[in-house]
């Protein structure tokens, strides 16, 4: 069996389907992109410090870095509010007064249960120190580490297992069949697991970049090779 006898009709639907895949593929790098650095448009490759800030950085100073920094009047006010946290993140002395300033003047205004804002972000209000206070914590929850695991394992395994499969039954070496499936399934895996565990050892951090990359590069150079496979005339 070969991908290759597969009649015209078929083909034409894996092609399209290859072709979601890989706009699908892309458009998650610029998503990751846009909300690592803040910026607004483009493919912007995160550095190594922006995956850093993300997953072991407390969540308000992260935000700040990243995704949030537009709304920051001064880079020093992150330092304040990172130092606030590193010291304890306490309800007392000058860095929480600082830090509080900072927080409601820069972000309360979105972030409250009243704002008015056309932007405004209800759910995670910064009105209380309690509220405040849950977004303190380094890098993920494991609520929303399991949240987003669930959802990406679930989708991912969908059309890794197609794209996968069609791969097997390609014209290709064995040795590079098996090789890109098993780094597509594998970096999926390990990318997930170090995002998970760089909250406590920070050098996993290198592990999301490098599985990452493994991962989305291992899924286009298959759905391209497909592509490749079933167009291909036969002498
Ligand atoms: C103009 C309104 C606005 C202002 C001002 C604002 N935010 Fe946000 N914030 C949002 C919206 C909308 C979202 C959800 C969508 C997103 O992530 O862009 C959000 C998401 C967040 C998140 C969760 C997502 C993430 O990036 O991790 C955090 C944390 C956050 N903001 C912190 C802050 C902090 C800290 C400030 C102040 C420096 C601030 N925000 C200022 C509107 C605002």
């Amino acid at each position: 069996m070969s991908i290759q006898q597969l009649n015209f009709q078929a083909k034409t639907a894996i092609s399209l389907f290859l072709l979601f895949v890989i706009v699908a593929t892309i458009s998650s790098i610029i998503l990751l992109g846009l909300e690592l650095s803040g910026e607004k448009k483009g493919i912007n490759i995160p550095t190594i410090g922006q995956v850093q800030n993300k997953y072991t950085m407390p969540t308000l100073v992260a935000a700040m870095k990243g995704g949030m920094y537009e709304y920051v009047s001064d880079d020093a006010d992150i330092n304040t509010v990172n130092q606030w946290i590193k010291e304890g993140a306490k309800k007392e002395g000058e860095l929480y007064g600082d830090a509080w300033k900072i927080i409601q003047q820069d972000c309360a205004n979105c972030h409250s249960k009243s704002s008015k804002m056309s932007k405004a972000m209800p759910s995670i209000s910064f009105e209380t120190y309690e509220q405040v206070l849950t977004h303190t914590q380094a890098g993920y929850s494991w609520l929303k580490m399991s949240k987003q695991a669930h959802i990406h394992m679930f989708g991912i395994t969908t059309f890794l297992i197609l794209t996968g499969l069609m791969f097997a039954y390609t014209s290709y070496h064995p040795i590079l069949r098996t090789g890109l499936i098993l780094t597509s399934f594998g970096g999926a895996f390990l990318d997930i697991f170090s995002w998970w565990f760089s909250k406590f050892i920070p050098e996993l951090v290198y592990l999301i970049f490098a599985m990452g990359g493994l991962m989305v590069s291992s899924i286009l150079l298959m759905c391209l090779l497909i592509l490749a496979d079933i167009w291909k005339t036969r002498d």
